[in-house]
């Protein structure tokens, strides 16, 4: 594949300079402000780009090439960006590793250690992309989870590798981007898969009750208890223990939980002798746990005794493709258990879906296609059955190029051709005008699925 580079820089003689030193190998784009770079990312769709913080109109500065590299990131997540900075500015170099670029490079210009940064980064894209390549060939075997997008293909295959493991996993995100199902997914992949996964939800049970729901009692050990209970993490011996909205878990508790966590036993509340337990533990939460720690509502000991491996799942509205993946999963599924299989979305829905924000994701999604279903007249889910907003077809700003808004257009016109077509192969390629080999391959590439559903819901 041909290495392309894009060097963003204002200062024409450092530019040449620059230039100067790659264009041997690579094909080198260059611009000098925010505006032309923008241009140069969309046409060239550079793997690397070595970005000057110090942009007009602010070039003492940084906050033009910190917008720059925000909007890098967001319209090319994949991109590798090598942060160019003044001297002495460690600073701005280490917010930018932390926005998300991949390394730093400070002035003056020393060609050959700038080559050797650039040529790292673009190992990097490299073994990113045939990663990438590995994971669409190979799916995800985790059942119950429809994606396409690349964050979500990342996901599946960390759960892949971690869950054979006995490491302690917390997983965060917002509400309903599916935390359980992963958490279940960790339990499944598992040679704990068929012991016991005991899942308690810390925010639902009231804080002087969550102890002995979680450590047991002994008989006596209060008033009603007239006789011993096991708790949650006893339940679970052999297998998973779920600490949903560990988040929410109250101070002293905490303490309790790291003691567990660290020795591995347990003592029922009343009780005076300690109880091993061989459980793998998972967490989950909704909320920012750094921010509790750093406001002394979350205790840091704990926190790093939960997160030994951290799953970020990223809202929605983030994940390219996956909305409307898991909109006609959904109402294929929910379709069929009401009865009603042969429903498919209107153009407008399938516009709808894609630009609602989804700020309760999938579980929102899942409420408004289960009203939909029984609210559609004839074969189709409107956007107003869904209660969306219609809206026309227009890029959003989130979109690269042509070349994301075609593969954007293609999957759901994909998508709309086999549940128009019940989900028969050869009627749905003739409805697209491709053959049946073109449509698997399309299928394969955006992880569109093309059996019947079963039903997860
Ligand atoms: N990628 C996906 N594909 C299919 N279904 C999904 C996906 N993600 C989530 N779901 C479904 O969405 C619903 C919500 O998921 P889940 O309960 O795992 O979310 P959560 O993050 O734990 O949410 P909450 O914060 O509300 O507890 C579930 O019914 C789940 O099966
Ligand atoms: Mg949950």
């Amino acid at each position: 594949m041909t290495k392309r580079l894009l060097i963003v820089e204002d200062d024409p003689g450092l530019q040449s300079q620059m230039r100067w030193c790659f264009s041997d190998e690579l094909e080198v784009a260059v611009a000098s402000n925010r505006e032309t770079a923008l241009a140069a990312l969309r046409r060239h769709e550079p793997q690397v780009v070595t970005l000057d913080l110090g942009l007009p109109p602010d070039p003492g500065g940084a906050t033009e090439g910190f917008a720059l590299l925000e909007d890098i990131l967001r319209l090319a997540p994949s991109t590798k960006v090598v942060v160019v900075t003044g001297r002495e500015d460690k600073e701005n170099a280490v917010r930018a590793i932390g926005m998300g670029a991949s390394d730093f490079y400070q002035k003056p210009l020393d060609p050959d250690i700038l080559t050797f940064v650039v040529n790292r980064a673009f190992r990097l894209a490299e073994l990113e992309r045939e990663n990438q390549e590995l994971n669409r060939r190979n799916g995800t075997s985790i059942k119950g989870i429809v994606a396409t997008s690349p964050q979500m293909m990342a996901i599946c295959r960390t759960v892949e590798k971690v869950a054979p493991t006995d490491v302690t996993t917390l997983i965060i995100g917002e509400t309903g981007t599916g935390k359980e199902l992963l958490a279940r997914a960790l339990h499944d992949l598992s040679g704990r898969c068929d012991k016991p996964f005991a899942a308690i939800n810390c925010a639902a049970i009231p804080e002087n009750l969550l102890e002995s729901e979680l450590f047991g009692f002994e008989k006596g050990a209060f008033t009603g208890a007239t006789q011993a209970k096991k708790g949650k993490i006893e339940t679970a011996n052999g297998g998973t223990l779920f600490l949903d909205e560990i988040g929410d878990m109250p101070m002293p508790l905490q303490a309790k939980m790291l003691r567990f966590l660290q020795e591995r036993v347990i003592d029922r509340v009343g009780s005076l002798q300690s109880v091993p337990v061989d459980v793998r533990v998972v967490c989950a939460t909704h909320r920012n746990v750094q921010q509790l720690v750093a406001e002394g509502h979350f205790r840091e000991d704990l926190y790093y005794r939960v997160s030994e491996i951290t799953l970020d799942i990223p809202p929605l509205r983030e994940r390219r493709g996956d909305a409307i993946v898991i909109a006609q999963s959904l109402l294929k599924s929910l379709g069929k258990h009401m009865d009603r299989a042969s429903l498919s979305f209107s153009e407008d829905a399938i516009a709808a879906i894609e630009q609602h924000p989804w700020p309760g994701n999938v579980r929102e999604m899942i409420n408004k296609i289960k009203r939909a279903v029984i609210m559609a007249d004839g074969k189709r889910v409107t956007a107003e059955d869904l209660e969306l907003e219609p809206r026309g077809m227009v890029p959003g700003d989130t979109q690269l190029n042509l070349r994301q808004v075609r593969e954007d257009a293609e999957r759901t016109a994909i998508c709309q051709a086999l549940q128009t077509s019940n989900y028969n192969m050869t009627q749905a390629a003739r409805l697209l005008g491709v053959t049946r080999p073109t449509l698997y391959n399309l299928t394969e590439k955006y992880r569109i699925e093309t059996s019947s559903a079963e039903s997860h819901y």
